[in-house]
């Protein structure tokens, strides 16, 4: 739904995300993002991983900072995710609850972001359901303020993209001889278009996306991505099988799409299906996993899975960017 307050406007995102120097300003799409900038993140974000069970990475780098998370739609792992970087970098983090604010009431968008802009929030973090919004607050903020997407409609869902891509990077060095396959709700998923701008700039060798054909994605939308309706097809000799949920809260009419046991028997990632892939291939969610839906629960905490991983690379990435735009605020 595209609250009134809010046109869609999602082009030159890639070029309003940049300041003049090339610097990241606000993060609110990888599309467009070049290699270089990719791999610095995923670096930075590397900079910021420890061991289980020791203290967390910190750091004062966003010292009297505030970052503002502002989630208009559902969220557990984004949403602590981000109020953790910001704390672990010394910012003082703000969790408005949507549910209790003035936007109940009739207020604007804007005119929250404006009511937070004036009490010093650097950093506006933002989830929203409809296409466009990110970048709308984007142009309409002071200077000094980034804005980060934390999820868009079915746009983009950049940070889940980069955790995606350091994951994947951890387990297998080479993107170019990688044939990774997302598997599940393509049409729907911010994700799945994070992740295939994110793999692309970074070289992927292939990337093949699976679902049934009612779930599948635009081919303009995914060029060069090899688009198939047959599981065996799919995940044939994959490295990294990616399953994703199902996305019915934006699914206006759920005539086509198979139910649940047809769904799991026809496609869900389980330890049979999963005999298709290479025999080292690690098994991806970005969460929430729908178990004996889109994942058999043995494959999701076999030994193949690196989910709760992206948890943790969740954390890391959040605090790289989080530097990385609060770098631009400390210059004089
Ligand atoms: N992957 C992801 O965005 O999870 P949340 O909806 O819990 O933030």
């Amino acid at each position: 739904m595209k609250p009134a307050d809010a046109p869609v406007d999602i082009q030159d995102e890639a070029a309003l995300q940049l300041d003049g120097a090339g610097n990241l300003r606000h993060l609110l799409t990888l599309k467009g993002l070049d290699k270089d900038l990719l791999i610095d993140i995923l670096d930075d974000a590397e900079g910021y991983l420890t061991e289980p069970g020791s203290i967390p990475a910190r750091s004062e780098l966003l010292a009297g900072r505030t970052v503002a998370n502002l989630f208009f739609e559902p969220s557990t792992r984004t949403r602590a995710s981000f109020d953790l970087a910001g704390k672990r970098l010394g910012a003082d983090v703000l969790n408005l609850d949507v549910n209790t604010s003035s936007r109940k009431k009739g207020e604007t968008i804007l005119d929250t972001i404006y009511t937070l802009q004036a009490m010093h929030v650097d950093v506006m973090v933002v989830r929203d359901a409809s296409a466009g919004v990110p970048a709308y607050i984007a142009r309409h903020v002071q200077d000094h303020v980034s804005i980060l997407n934390a999820g868009e409609s079915e746009v983009s869902h950049p940070t889940q993209g980069l955790l995606d891509l350091l994951t994947i990077r951890q387990h297998k060095r080479d993107f170019g001889n990688l044939t990774v396959a997302i598997v599940g709700d393509i049409l729907h998923s911010r994700v799945a278009m994070s992740a295939a701008h994110g793999l692309a700039t970074l070289g992927v060798g292939e990337l093949r996306l699976v679902s049934p054909a009612i779930l599948a994605p635009d081919p303009d939308s995914v060029p060069g991505a090899v688009i198939t309706d047959c599981l065996q097809q799919g995940l044939d000799g994959a490295d990294v099988v990616m399953a994703l949920r199902i996305q019915r809260e934006r699914i206006g009419n759920l005539d086509g799409i198979p139910n649940i046991d047809e769904y799991f028997a026809e496609y869900g990632v389980n330890h049979q299906h999963l005999k298709f892939a290479a025999p080292d291939a690690i098994v991806m969610h970005p969460g929430p996993m729908n178990r004996g839906i889109e994942i058999e629960s043995a494959v999701a905490d076999g030994p193949q899975s690196v989910i709760t991983q992206q948890v943790t690379n969740g954390v890391a990435v959040r605090m790289a960017v989080l530097e990385r735009v609060g770098r631009l605020m400390s210059r004089p």
